[in-house]
């Protein structure tokens, strides 16, 4: 697979950065080549979800023209490349320029995952505009739905008809499911994620969780998403419980 892809919600703290980042990573274990892009450049957090405290130069710098795109490319021990945005105050914040970001996108080899602001104000539809496609995260509830389906229809006003939907923090009673999800924005749902533990574990040890636990529920979620995108078949490792046990 060769294609940018915007990874976009509507409502803010979904797990956009956290699908990102393993999504990314699973990608990457099923043999394609993955580069992560923190378009989020006015809080920028995929860096730190990372491990990327400190980094000389990021996205910005590649954007403004002062450096080659390699240059901001920085490696993680799990093979993902990752072009962070500064968390600096004093660097440009708001919309990347479409063109720009465009070309640079065009330099990289293999999938991109731009993880995207909240909201669909100028800068995610920047970003829209630079990709080939987008998937919509969100989280199995009626205002985050409200708003990723807003993110759909912008998506579609640019062209784009997003790849689907992913349901992040599932597992509760009171949500929507699939079915709905579908019915409500037209779009299918490319795979649940259930709420667990092991992401929020992996946050604080900043790891992605497919890396840290790659036998937990929700590392497995986003191999099957994965999967799916790649349109290749993914079969669960067996034991899954017994592995998870003896991890802890
Ligand atoms: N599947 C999950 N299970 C448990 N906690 C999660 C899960 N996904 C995300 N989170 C929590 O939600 C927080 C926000 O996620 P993040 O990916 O930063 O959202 P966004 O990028 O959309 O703002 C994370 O820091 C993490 O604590
Ligand atoms: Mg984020």
């Amino acid at each position: 697979m060769e294609k940018a892809i915007a990874v976009v919600s509507g409502k803010g703290g979904v797990g956009k950065t956290t699908f990102s980042a393993n999504a990314g990573l699973a990608l990457k274990s099923l043999g394609s080549e993955v580069t992560l892009l923190d378009g989020d450049m006015s809080n920028s957090n995929l860096g730190l979800q990372l491990g990327f405290f400190q980094f000389p130069l990021g996205l910005q710098d590649a954007l403004a023209g002062n450096i080659g795109l390699e240059k901001a490319v920085h490696s993680h021990p799990s093979g993902l490349r990752v072009v962070p945005s500064s968390v600096s105050l004093g660097y440009p914040k708001g919309s990347p320029n479409p063109f720009r970001l465009k070309r640079l996108l065009k330099e990289i080899r293999g999938v991109t995952l731009v993880d995207c602001p909240p909201g669909i104000g100028q800068d995610v539809q920047a970003i829209m505009r630079s990709c080939d496609d987008v998937i919509v995260i969100t989280n199995p509830e009626i205002p985050a739905v409200t708003d990723a389906l807003k993110a759909i229809q912008v998506a579609r006003e640019l062209g784009r008809e997003p790849l689907g939907v992913v349901l992040n923090r599932t597992g509760d009673r009171y949500e929507l499911r699939p079915e709905e999800v579908e019915a409500m924005c037209g779009v299918r749902v490319l795979g649940c994620v259930p709420e667990d533990r092991a992401v929020k574990r992996s946050i604080f040890n900043r790891n992605p969780v497919l890396y840290e636990r790659p036998h937990s529920r929700s590392s497995v979620a986003f191999m099957e998403i994965a999967a799916l995108l790649l349109g290749i078949e993914y079969k669960r490792p067996g034991m899954l419980r017994l592995r998870r046990l003896l991890r802890r």
